[in-house]
């Protein structure tokens, strides 16, 4: 492993956020990272200075401004594909984030490419983003759908996917790159190895992989890679759906409207060129601003130094959260995940475990976290969910185990029971 810089604490003074108070006297230990990030200044500053300086649509306006905006716009396509080692900008669409990126290949190339009695296969570990796309597309052309189960530990054997695929030859295979539950980081280019000679197409879902880690889209060689921008520290509202340029050529547009045209008469339209074919309406212009600048930060920090600052943090929750009785944590050991552990403390529901350390000020995500085929196979309905960042100390994740093992004796101790009409009320989380 090469060695890397490491992180120091330093970096939380980049973000204004995590100076915040919970409470009087308890100050804010953001870990729930996996649901979304937090945003340094330069990033807030991107935005704000766009819009004070120079903000217009792009892609329009024979002035100043449209040419200043579509500049910064463009030129953020070329930040993300150099982050993403994209052989052309081309590759790289805006979208609204990951679930409009899995939309549009389900719709596109979906549409285009899927019949009847054809396979889509996924895993079990995929969120509903990977999961309902591919059941409409099922819905819609009669396809059939089919799920790689994982083992106890959280992970599916490299024999497992290539005997799938050998019997299955579905047309795509569409993995999670990092589960967003159990933290499992699966072995990206060894599956997509697997699967193309059996001439399916690999779309891999990286909103919890790109924040991370350094990422090769061209040493992956899937076809289709998606992330959101919030989770590394950009806006919501966009998100990046890179395919290879070919396969995006020869997909149908599927969205219609502005500025995805070449020509439109009363009879019908020409698509324009890629990567505008895919990006009807106007963008997300300051929202591309702002990922160009959040990436940009990511990598002065380094995404080697990330990668490795949250292994020792992962490493230290777990050896932690091991030691208290009743607790129970899904998936893999930390060698073989990234910053993510969720976890099940016997006896208390886990919407009790995150309102209790909420009073602590410790913001962790309780609930199936959008992936329940993955919570039935584990015959749980609900998780608690700690997810790291390179802005998390060591002393906020003693914090965090200090204050879990209080929940369970605390609760253990009274044996109190949440009310149904509350577990309803939160349910869809
Ligand atoms: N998939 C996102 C999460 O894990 C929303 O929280």
């Amino acid at each position: 492993m090469t060695k890397t810089r490491p992180i120091s604490d330093q970096v939380r003074e980049d973000f204004p956020i995590l100076r915040r108070l919970i409470s009087p006297g308890v100050p804010l230990i953001y870990l729930d990272n996996a649901a979304s990030t937090q945003r340094p200044q330069v990033v807030i500053d991107a935005i704000s200075n766009c819009y004070r300086e120079y903000y217009s649509n792009v892609h329009r306006g024979i002035h100043t401004l449209s040419e200043a905006s579509t500049q910064a716009f463009e030129h953020a396509r070329h930040v993300v594909a150099e982050f993403l080692n994209a052989g052309s900008p081309r590759e790289v669409i805006f979208c609204a984030g990951t679930t409009a990126a899995i939309n549009t290949v389900a719709r596109s190339w979906g549409d285009a490419n899927v019949t009847r009695g054809d396979t889509i296969l996924l895993t079990i570990a995929e969120h509903h983003a990977n999961i309902v796309p591919w059941q409409q597309l099922a819905e819609r052309v009669g396809c059939r759908i089919e799920f790689l189960v994982i083992d106890e530990a959280g992970m599916i054997s490299d024999d497992r996917v290539a005997e799938a695929l050998q019997r299955l030859r579905p047309k795509l295979f569409g993995f999670v790159a990092t589960s967003n539950v159990l933290g499992t980081v699966f072995p990206v280019e060894r599956w997509v190895r697997l699967a193309h000679p059996w001439g399916a197409k690999v779309l891999v879902d990286a909103a919890q992989a790109v924040p991370h880690g350094p990422i090769d889209v061209r040493q992956w060689d899937a076809d289709f890679v998606v992330f959101s921008g919030h989770k590394v520290c950009g806006p919501t509202g966009i998100g990046v759906l890179y395919g290879k340029q070919e396969i995006l050529q020869a997909m149908p547009p599927f969205l219609g409207g502005g500025a995805m045209i070449h020509r439109v008469t009363t009879e019908g339209f020409e698509p324009a060129e890629l990567p505008e074919k895919f990006e009807a309406g106007t963008p997300p212009i300051t929202e591309a601003i702002g990922l160009a600048a959040a990436l940009t930060y990511v990598r002065g920090v380094g995404l080697g130094a990330i990668q490795d600052h949250e292994r020792r943090l992962v490493e230290r929750a777990m050896s932690g959260l091991s030691q208290i009785h009743g607790v129970r944590m899904l998936g893999p050991p930390a060698s073989e995940r990234a910053g993510i552990i969720s976890f099940v403390v016997e006896g208390v529901h886990a919407h009790d475990v995150s309102q209790y350390l909420d009073t602590r000020g410790i913001a962790i995500r309780a609930g199936h976290h959008c992936a329940m085929p993955l919570h039935k196979h584990f015959g749980i309905s609900a998780s608690s969910r700690a997810s790291f960042y390179f802005y998390n100390t060591l002393a906020e994740v003693d914090q965090f185990v200090s204050a879990v093992s209080d929940v369970r004796d605390r609760f253990a101790r009274t044996g109190r029971k949440r009310s149904r009409s509350v577990d309803s009320r939160q349910s869809d989380n």
